[in-house]
């Protein structure tokens, strides 16, 4: 796939440079030839001698050695490759390149390049949503600049956010798919995806809710972005950060996010994952609080909301190609999800336990039945990220189809 392919890979000063030594060597076994450029601040967590035994090339780290430009120039280096690649890419990097700083061998390279650049950020989270460095990657991407990552999740510094490094995989998937001329699986098809919970108020401070995160949705809607769909994301209110490349509208009611939805049409696919509120209040938002009385407990007078799922679902006109529903059932599983996708009338149903003892809600695991009409595909417990990527994948096969 990446036979006689040149890579450049810049590595930043990051505890996630160790990752870098083992990107090179999956880039290798593709068939690629990797040549190190390390910074001073690299140099903090992995050796030059290591970058240059892994690669079996010399690892570049100085702007003005007279060694290094007496056989090969930071122009030269700049220019032979195919694809330069900085992982990972720091905050400060980041910063330079945005700006057309170059003093350093790094930066140097990466202002003289006439090559395709891609970047692989980590850094803290605090870091990583400054707005300073999220203006730095606004401006990157208008340059032209590739990215990929950074994830979520644990981070070196303890915090838990933005800002992981993307796995090895997902860096060597992201160069493959330059390589492949950028025709990613899903480029072109608009996809709309619905995550999160709905609010539907009572009064002016009550209102009804549920246990969804959001977390299965968002990380859905950044897998489908990374296979090069055209996303709007439209969430409830959860606190999940807008996956990369993504275009989030959000909403409070179930009124709302199907609003939100009619507006996003017309659509290839539709993924509804949210968890939307069955009722709402008949009469609307009461105008004041409610308040306790002697004559008892108020009764809600709630109706249903509308069924976003089955209404996409049964569009006479204008449907969208695929439908994927998801049905969070706490027992017989699989026999309630078949018939909700019968009832519902979508293509794929996701079905999963969120019974108190499976911890799916709000938890980091997941573990699905994927069904369709030819059957059940079960997959083992993963993480809700890697479910959505292999997700992704299903629903980029199933339009291929
Ligand atoms: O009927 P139930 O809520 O169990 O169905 C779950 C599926 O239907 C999910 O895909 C959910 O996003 C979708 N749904 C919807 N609108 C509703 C209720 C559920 O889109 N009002």
């Amino acid at each position: 796939m990446l036979d006689g392919k040149r890579i450049l890979l810049i590595i930043g000063g990051g505890v996630a440079a160790y990752k870098s030594l083992d990107l090179a060597r999956r880039l290798m076994e593709r068939g690629a030839s990797v040549r190190g450029v390390l910074t001073p601040g690299g140099q903090q967590f992995i050796t030059p001698l290591s970058v240059a035994s892994l690669t079996g090339d010399e690892c570049y780290t100085d702007l003005f050695s007279l060694k290094d430009e007496a056989e090969m120039g930071h122009i030269r280096l700049s220019r032979e490759a195919d694809l330069v690649l900085i992982a990972p890419a720091t905050a400060d990097l980041m910063a330079k390149m945005a700006n057309g700083l170059a003093n350093d061998l790094a930066s140097t390279i990466l202002l003289a390049t006439d090559k395709q650049v891609m970047v692989a950020p980590a850094m803290n989270a605090e870091m990583w949503a400054h707005k300073a460095t999220q203006r730095n990657l606004e401006t990157l991407k208008r340059d032209g600049v590739l990215m990929v990552g950074p994830g979520a999740g644990m981070l070196a510094c303890g915090e838990v956010g933005p800002g992981r490094l993307a796995e090895v995989p997902d860096m060597v998937a992201a160069v493959e798919d330059f390589f492949a001329g950028g025709a990613r699986p899903l480029s072109g098809k608009k996809i709309i995806v619905t995550a999160g919970p709905t609010h539907e108020p009572i009064d002016p401070v009550r209102y009804i809710a549920n246990r969804s995160s959001g977390k299965q949705g968002f990380a859905l809607a950044g897998a489908l972005a990374d296979l090069g769909a055209d996303v709007t994301l439209v969430a409830g209110p959860v606190s999940q950060d807008t996956p990369i490349g993504v275009n989030r509208v959000d909403v409070q009611t179930a009124l709302e996010m199907d609003a939100a939805v009619t507006t996003a049409l017309p659509v290839d696919v539709a993924v509804c994952v949210a968890a939307v509120a069955d009722w709402r209040m008949q009469a609307g938002t009461m105008g004041e609080k409610l308040k306790k009385s002697k004559d008892g407990i108020p009764a809600l007078d709630l109706c249903e909301n509308p069924d976003i799922l089955k209404g996409l679902s049964s569009m006479s006109e204008g449907r969208p190609g695929l439908v994927v529903g998801f049905a969070a059932e706490t027992e017989k599983v699989i026999e309630y999800a078949r018939a909700k996708r019968e009832r519902k009338g979508c293509d794929i149903i996701i079905a999963n336990d969120v019974s108190d003892a499976s911890g799916v809600m709000g938890g980091a695991d997941n573990q699905v039945h994927v069904i369709t009409g030819d059957g059940v595909d079960s997959w083992p417990t993963m993480s809700k990220q890697d479910v959505a990527v292999r997700l992704a994948q299903t629903i980029a096969g199933a339009l291929d189809k």
